[in-house]
């Protein structure tokens, strides 16, 4: 399970990331492993306490986070990519800290696009016969149902897991949407605790 949102450094004091709390990816980890399940969490910088009994790899950048979950994917029945990675890196990221240098111009920025963890593990030979069982998720602001099969298409997943990013952020509840080949069925509002316990 991927959880949390990736940073991705702009120098050694500064960094991009988002507002991801993490808290769905933990409530997941915690059913999973609560369901008997042996839970390998790859978390990007959250403030939540490790569900006891899950192992927690602490990641940073997607670039990270990718590197933890390939091997971690050989190994598993199910992965599911709840985190919030950041669709883009810092590509001139400083080794020192940037320093003001009185001209009054800004540093220009550059990015390069990251790797696409879910897509990538879903493509791997296991994904592909049917031993690794793959879920993403959808973070979206609107057209949640649409947004949330294409992109079922396009990552090649089984299950998409939708919900709308701004209502759900840090928050405790959530809903959800499901979206397999034999259509959608939405988890109404509940506690991410009780909504984690549904979709597994
Ligand atoms: N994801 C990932 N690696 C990325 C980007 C996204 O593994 N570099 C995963 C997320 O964990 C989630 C799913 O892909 O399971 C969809 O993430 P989302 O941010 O909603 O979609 P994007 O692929 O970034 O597409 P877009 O920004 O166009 O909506």
């Amino acid at each position: 399970i991927t959880a949390g949102p990736t940073y991705e450094a702009i120098d050694p004091v500064r960094g991009i990331t988002n507002r991801s709390s993490g808290k769905m990816g933990y409530a997941i980890a915690q059913a999973a492993r609560e369901a008997g399940a042996q839970v390998t969490l790859i978390s990007g910088p959250v403030a939540l306490p490790c569900p006891r009994g899950v192992q927690r790899i602490g990641v940073q950048s997607a670039q990270d986070m990718l590197q933890a979950a390939q091997p971690a994917a050989e190994s598993a029945d199910i992965f599911i990519a709840a985190a919030a990675v950041a669709d883009w890196r810092v590509a001139n990221a400083a080794a020192h800290k940037l320093k003001k240098d009185g001209s009054g111009q800004a540093p220009a920025l550059e990015f390069a696009e990251n790797p696409d963890i879910l897509a990538t593990i879903a493509r791997s030979p296991r994904a592909q016969a049917g031993q690794l069982y793959c879920v993403g998720f959808a973070a979206e602001s609107e057209n949640l149902e649409s947004y949330a099969k294409a992109k079922r298409e396009r990552k090649g997943v089984p299950l998409l897991v939708g919900n709308i990013g701004p209502a759900t952020f840090g928050q405790d509840d959530n809903a959800l949407l499901l979206v397999d080949a034999q259509g959608s069925r939405e988890l109404p509002r509940a506690s991410k605790r009780q909504l984690a316990q549904q979709l597994l």
